[in-house]
């Protein structure tokens, strides 16, 4: 094997893309997904590569110091993409120390362990930190966030992505140890979980159910095909700068409104409903505390480094994306029954 990385969090949604690319484009690299499958973790997103022979998948924990030591000395891992995380704004505010625990103290032992690991032979490693634009809190109607923006993280979430990111960047500073961070914006797509509002309002508006729009919808995201993001995520792998830090986006604002409008209108058409029967089911709810009003990415470094930029037309990507969700209904119903009633039931009930 020419290369063996590390990939955590690669039962999740952008993770499991990420691993399936890997995989699938470089056959003599091993890929091991060390994931804690909690309810956002699902191994059916790699049902298709789960036999491949240079893949293998580890159930186990970030915070779990001592496998992390053992997988180090095992596998030997030239790399680590780091994506494991708590993902999901509105739990962040429900329960801020579960994030605190997985995002800041499993990222600090991640890298703990990769630099003991390593040892000071840091020649052809690699430690890529996934984050997210939600670290340089929000916008008003101009401007763009680009890399030199400074923090200003307003939720739990992005308060303990904000507090990993400075750990990565103190980890290269300080030890050397050879690390890269890229900050994205809001990727849709296939195997997104449910509770992020893409996928939350396909399933409602296919049950016939409210979609809850937080406050008047006027907040406005960059949304960008995760299979795009997966593609930056293996560029900046293996051409990234260490120490250097990469934006990501889609150069795509919509408001909520309007997103959930033209998503009401693909479905109506591929639901063969009158035009306009799902718009009726937007219900305008209390709104998200603290609720980011806008992020916008400038992603003009990783482009003219790299040539990267997002491929997908936007309704051609919402399009698919419609279709895959209503192609695997047994995805979907698995995740929704059981444990997700209750989440909605407490996300949702009182608002
Ligand atoms: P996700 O919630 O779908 O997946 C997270 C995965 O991490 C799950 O498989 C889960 O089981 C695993 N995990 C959680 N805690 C763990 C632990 N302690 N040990 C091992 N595994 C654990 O998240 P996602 O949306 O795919 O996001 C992946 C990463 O990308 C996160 O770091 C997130 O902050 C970042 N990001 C997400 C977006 C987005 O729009 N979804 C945008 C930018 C950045
Ligand atoms: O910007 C990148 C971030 O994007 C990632 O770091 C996060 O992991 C990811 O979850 C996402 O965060 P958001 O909070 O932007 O995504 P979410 O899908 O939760 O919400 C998108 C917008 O829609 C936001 O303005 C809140 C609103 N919303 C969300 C839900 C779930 C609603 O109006 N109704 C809803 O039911």
């Amino acid at each position: 094997m020419e290369k063996t990385i590390l990939i955590t969090g690669g039962a999740g949604f952008i993770g499991s893309h990420v691993v399936r690319l890997f995989v699938n484009k470089y056959p003599h690299y091993q890929i091991i997904n060390l994931d804690k499958l909690t309810y956002a973790g699902n191994l059916q997103n790699l049902k298709d590569i789960e036999d491949a022979k240079n893949y293998e998948f580890v159930k186990g924990d970030i915070l779990d110091t001592e496998l992390l030591k053992t997988l180090f000395s095992k596998y030997k891992f030239d790399g680590v993409i780091h994506l494991a995380a708590e993902s999901h704004v509105d739990r962040s505010i429900t329960n801020p120390l579960e994030f605190v625990q997985t995002n800041v103290i499993g990222t600090a032992n991640l890298l703990n362990v990769a630099k003991l690991s390593w040892n000071g032979d840091f020649e052809n490693k690699m430690f890529y930190h996934i984050s997210t634009d939600e670290v340089f809190g929000s916008l008003g109607k101009e401007g763009y966030f680009v890399e030199t923006t400074p923090y200003d993280p307003r939720s739990p979430y992005s308060a303990s992505k904000a507090s990993s990111d400075h750990l990565v960047r103190a980890y290269f500073h300080t030890y050397k140890l050879p690390a890269i961070i890229s900050n994205c914006s809001n990727n849709y797509g296939p195997n997104q979980f449910p509770e992020k509002l893409i996928p939350l309002a396909i399933n409602n508006i296919k049950n016939n159910k409210n979609i809850p729009v937080y406050g008047k919808g006027d907040n406005i995201r960059d949304w960008l095909f995760v299979i795009d993001h997966a593609k930056a995520i293996d560029l900046l792998f293996h051409q990234g700068k260490a120490g250097e830090t990469y934006n990501i986006g889609g150069d795509n604002e919509w408001t909520n409104l309007d997103l959930i409008r033209t998503l009401c209108s693909i479905m109506d058409e591929r639901l063969n409903r009158e035009k306009g029967a799902s718009e009726k089911l937007i219900t305008f709810v209390t709104d998200r505390a603290g609720h980011d009003m806008r992020y916008a990415i400038d992603f003009t470094k990783i482009n003219q480094k790299l040539g990267w930029k997002p491929s997908l037309d936007f309704k051609q990507g919402l399009e698919s994306t419609v279709d895959w969700y209503l192609d695997n209904e047994d995805w979907l119903n698995l995740i929704v029954s059981g444990a997700y009633q209750n989440y909605y039931k407490d996300q949702y009930e009182n608002r």
